[in-house]
């Protein structure tokens, strides 16, 4: 039913395809699929291995968002995907640290966003999300996983986009509403944090943060109003990490 999805068999990379679209104007809520990417990317300038039968796809925004306020919608995508596979599969997935779906401590799904702006204002989004569905990922990853590993079967993927594009449309209408300033929301939480923290593994457990040029362990305790990851460390002090990769510890 949706006449925004664009189908290719093969491409670099889904978030180069959707940046050309959005540069020509396609709109708020187009997503672009390709069934194989030759240069899939991940967070943190990393490859992502991304064979037939997984689902690769990336989604244009135009989000009311003042800049600073963008990562509104990557949590928003996590939530939603949560809540669609729960809904569909009845998969009890955790979100972790930023926007890694995990089941039982292995990847399902990753995300990345890029963003252009012009003057102060955000252009587009760009959020793409790889999940494992039909793929075994696990052989060339053991910390991976897919849903079809999990089910025992094959799923359908187009159904299963369908209903997490409908689910994250009402996620952002919900959650992600018109902010003017990033100043507007320095005195809440903004609810999408909210509904986040119901669905993350990472608070409360002892984590490993590694960034460019640091790396440290501690305890997550929380996530501030600004999706900032607050870590307290062995001497009691708090550290607070916008930007890096997270592993859980001990499980
Ligand atoms: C991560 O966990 O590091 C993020 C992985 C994001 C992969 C998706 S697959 C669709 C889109 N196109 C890409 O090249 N990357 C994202």
């Amino acid at each position: 039913h949706r006449d925004n999805i664009h189908y290719f068999p093969m491409l670099n990379s889904t978030m180069d395809k959707a940046r050309e679209l959005a540069r020509a104007d396609a709109s708020h809520m187009s997503a672009v699929v390709a069934e194989v990417q030759q240069s899939g990317r991940g967070r943190l300038n990393r490859k992502w291995v991304s064979q037939e039968g997984g689902l690769w796809f990336s989604m244009i925004l135009r989000p009311l968002l003042p800049p600073p306020l963008a990562w509104q919608v990557n949590f928003a995508a996590s939530v939603a995907m949560s809540i669609t596979l729960k809904k569909i599969f009845d998969l009890d997935v955790r979100v972790k640290w930023p926007n890694d779906i995990l089941y039982q401590e292995r990847k399902l799904a990753g995300l990345l966003s890029e963003m252009e702006t012009e003057g102060d204002m955000i252009s587009f989004v760009i959020i793409g999300i790889g999940l494992n569905v039909n793929n075994s990922p696990s052989k060339a990853e053991p910390n991976a996983i897919s849903i079809m590993d999990i089910l025992g079967k094959p799923v359908h993927r187009r159904n299963l986009l369908s209903d997490f594009l409908d689910q994250f449309e009402a996620t952002v209408d919900e959650h992600v509403k018109k902010q003017k300033h990033s100043s507007d929301s320095a005195s809440f939480t903004p609810s999408i944090i909210t509904q986040w923290k119901e669905m993350t593994g990472t608070i409360g457990k002892k984590v490993r943060i590694e960034t460019y040029d640091d790396f440290f362990e501690g305890v997550a305790v929380d996530v501030d109003d600004t999706g900032a990851l607050l870590i307290e460390k062995d001497d009691g002090t708090i550290c607070k990490v916008i930007y890096g990769d997270c592993f859980h510890q001990g499980v």
